[in-house]
């Protein structure tokens, strides 16, 4: 059986499910719920000097049937008294020894950071994560993502941070950028046990169109926000393998984006990072979704045979490559099950609009299809010699395994872009 207890940079907690500082770890209280729902760890709520909100904050995207695609919000660090969060950690660390109980932190000058790092220790946190992140309002202050871009003065902090702690230290990098090795190196050199990444995206969600304002409308104004939810997963994902391939980057990374069930856990985890933290997916469907995930995540593991997190971290990483490095001479076309096909000939207007022009309609006057065969008139027909093996029409039929993209044996040995300019292998030839 699959053992999900995970040591996260020295940080143990009893699976790799960590609430993302944000309002579902507001406070003491909610945080001991979600323990007791079964999340191993979580990033309290950012604190720094108190500060006033807005209403209102979110926004959503909706796209097709799924509500809250991406979430967009302008809501700031924690507008509870700093006295009042620490007494709640106090109890929190306490009653749940066991738990990664993180601390959010986001000042301004050495002295602020020096005081509360000693806070958080005194009350009992298991480490510090750096809020190096939010894109909105901290920002125009001089601090979360004005630092996160900035990779000399993020690894000054770091270090000041580093100076002061006798925990571990995460680094939490902004994705508002636009290379994330360089801060992510920059906090590798500051020091930083860790890092945790992403903070969410800068971003603009709306108009009312009949008001003229954008939203979250504040009385007849808006701001830009930071946008994270399913919607920014693949830029997560992107960024954590970016990381965990880059040849001075050696340190253990939290994913977070977009992560709502075991799977996006485990593609993070198959990417480099070592555990995962969540926010949207609990402000949508509440503290419970844990439990799914800690049985689907075992049930993978016990049936590849993963013993711990450990045995598949970034597993997935050797094979993210550069374009110069693919394989130029594999293919795959399309096919088409007949028996599964339901005739809605989408396939055949991507493919004829958007792509290359290889599916035809049966019986159609100007096409290559064959004749139409009774009871599967409606199936449209790929010319597997014209097509180019994209994908579009297998991503666009709305029947599961209707269309599969399948490899050609050609029996063309590897060729790529780089063997080619370099001189070690001819060019391939042109294939649709
Ligand atoms: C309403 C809201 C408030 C947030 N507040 C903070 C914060 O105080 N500190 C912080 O580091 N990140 C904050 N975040 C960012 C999340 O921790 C997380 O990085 C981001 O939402 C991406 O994860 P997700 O796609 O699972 O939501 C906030 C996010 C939301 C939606
Ligand atoms: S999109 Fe799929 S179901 Fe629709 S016609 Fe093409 S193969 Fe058939
Ligand atoms: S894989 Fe691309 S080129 Fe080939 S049939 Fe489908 S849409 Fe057309």
């Amino acid at each position: 059986m699959a053992d999900l207890f995970t040591n996260f940079a020295g940080i143990t907690s009893p699976n790799p499910f960590w609430l993302a500082s944000a309002p579902p770890t507001n406070t003491g209280a909610q945080i001991m719920r979600a323990y007791d729902a079964g999340w191993g760890g979580a990033v309290w709520k950012t604190l720094g000097t108190p500060i006033r909100n807005v209403t209102a904050r979110f926004a959503a995207n909706n796209h097709g049937g799924q509500r809250m695609m991406g979430l967009n919000n302008i809501e700031l660090i924690t507008d509870r008294p700093l006295d009042v969060n620490y007494a709640e950690i106090r109890e929190v660390t306490r009653r749940y020894p066991e738990h990664a109980t993180v601390i959010s932190l986001m000042f301004e000058s050495e002295q602020e950071w020096k005081e509360n790092i000693e806070r958080s220790i005194e009350n009992g946190a298991k480490g510090l994560e750096l809020n190096f992140g939010c894109p909105h309002g901290m920002c125009e202050r001089g601090m979360g993502s004005a630092v996160g871009q900035e990779p000399a003065v993020l690894e000054e902090i770091t270090r000041w941070v580093k100076k002061y702690s006798s925990i571990p230290v995460i680094v939490k990098l902004t994705p508002n950028i636009s290379d994330i090795t360089r801060p992510g190196v920059a906090a590798v050199r500051g020091g930083a046990d860790a890092v945790s990444l992403i903070n969410t995206i800068k971003s603009l969600m709306a108009v009312d169109l009949d008001l003229m304002v954008p939203i979250p409308n504040v009385g007849g104004a808006s701001t830009n926000g930071g946008y994270c939810g399913p919607a920014v997963k693949p830029i997560a994902l992107h960024m954590v393998a970016a990381l965990a391939r880059h040849k001075d980057f050696n340190i253990p990374i939290s994913g977070i984006g977009g992560v709502s069930n075991w799977r996006d856990a485990a593609e993070f985890i198959a990417l480099g990072a070592t555990n995962v933290q969540v926010c949207t997916a609990v402000m949508h469907y509440g503290y419970r979704i844990v439990e799914d995930m800690i049985d689907g995540l075992s049930n993978y593991m016990d049936e590849k045979g993963y013993k711990t997190i450990h045995d598949f971290a970034g597993k997935a990483v050797s094979s993210y490559s550069n374009w110069e490095d693919l394989n130029m001479n594999y293919k795959v076309i399309a096919k088409i099950d007949k028996d599964k096909c339901i005739g809605c000939q989408l396939c055949y207007v991507a493919c004829y609009d958007g792509s290359h022009q290889c599916i035809y309609i049966p019986g159609a006057e100007d096409g290559r299809a064959p004749a139409p065969v009774e009871g599967y008139n409606r199936v449209p027909w790929v010319a597997e010699d014209e097509c180019t093996g994209c994908n579009l029409c297998s991503l666009v039929c709305p029947v599961e395994e209707c269309i599969t993209m399948e490899p050609v044996e050609n029996g063309l040995e590897p060729v790529s872009w780089k063997q080619y300019t370099s001189g070690e292998k001819p060019l391939p030839a042109y294939h649709y």
